[in-house]
């Protein structure tokens, strides 16, 4: 029984390349996609020869129009195609005021853009096909806007809202999707955006392995948010009651009475 084929963005190293080994564990083909080749070609013959599945690298800079065309046709036109896992994705340098405008643009571009082409191409193909799945990494600092780069904040605040929207819509037609929201994860993320990882408190580092096998548990348990790190699972839960309590507040025809005072004489 073929699980069919996982398409997974950013394989070539950390959280990407751990879902590459686990979903090869697990049976699937993989399709893995990043821009380091030679990097794509060792993951693949290693995984290949260690699962007997079958690996296609494709080298694409997905911030690169023609590249990501030809991965978004990949993903419509692969007719084993069951998942997609959106993995590929850039931390900030630092906080916004001192970072370079185009490095933010470009930040967003993939985090933001190019996740979202990919979503959207992948909901629609398995909607109509009616099965697949789609796992998209996001962060905890979605959860925890003022602490972090507010570009890096918002790219992943779009993650996890397009996922718990997309949610609602894909459910009927026996699509799934997850947000994976990791803490502070051991990858080169840190080396790459020139961040020391050994100023952060080890305890609040989670291992790429841990965090894999955790999210694919809870995917496992058709979550569509998955929080790694979070034990007492109640407090989202709370969180997301408090959230939605506010639903028949949000849109009245008249302003609030504490406003009302605002208005022009
Ligand atoms: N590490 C953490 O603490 C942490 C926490 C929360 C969320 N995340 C998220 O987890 C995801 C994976 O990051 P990671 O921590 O595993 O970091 P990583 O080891 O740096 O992996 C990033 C991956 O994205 C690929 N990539 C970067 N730019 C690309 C581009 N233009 N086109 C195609 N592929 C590109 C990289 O491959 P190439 O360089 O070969 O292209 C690499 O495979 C990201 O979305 C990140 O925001 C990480």
């Amino acid at each position: 029984m073929t699980k069919g084929t996982a398409l997974i963005t950013g394989a070539s190293s950390g959280i990407g390349a751990v879902y590459a080994e686990r979903l090869a564990q697990r049976g699937f083909d993989l399709v893995v996609v990043a821009r380091d080749i030679d990097r794509l070609n060792a993951l693949s013959r290693r995984l290949s020869n260690d699962n007997g599945i079958a690996i296609t690298p494709i080298s694409a800079d997905l911030a690169n129009t023609a590249d990501l065309g030809r991965v978004l046709a990949k993903v419509e036109n692969e007719e084993s195609l069951t998942l997609l896992v959106n993995c590929a994705g850039v931390g900030p340098k630092g906080p916004l005021l001192g970072s370079g405008t185009e490095s933010l643009d470009q930040m967003v571009q993939l985090n933001v853009e190019v996740l979202h082409s990919l979503t959207v191409t992948a909901a629609k193909t398995f909607a109509a096909r009616g099965r697949g799945a789609i796992i998209n990494i996001a962060s905890v600092v979605a959860l925890m806007p003022e602490r972090f780069n507010p570009s890096y904040v918002a790219s992943k605040a779009f993650v996890l809202a397009m996922t718990q929207a997309l949610s609602a819509e894909l459910e009927p037609h026996g699509v799934q999707i997850q947000a994976v929201l990791p803490g502070f994860t051991r990858t080169e993320l840190f080396d790459r955006a020139g961040i020391d990882i050994n100023v952060i408190p080890p305890e609040m580092i989670m291992e790429a392995a841990d965090m894999v096998d955790a999210a694919l548990a809870g995917f496992d348990r058709r979550e569509v948010i998955t929080i790694p790190s979070l034990e007492d699972v109640r407090l989202w839960d709370e969180m997301e009651r408090a959230r939605t309590s506010l639903a028949p507040y949000l849109s009245l025809r008249h302003a609030a009475a504490r406003y009302a005072d605002g208005r022009s004489a």
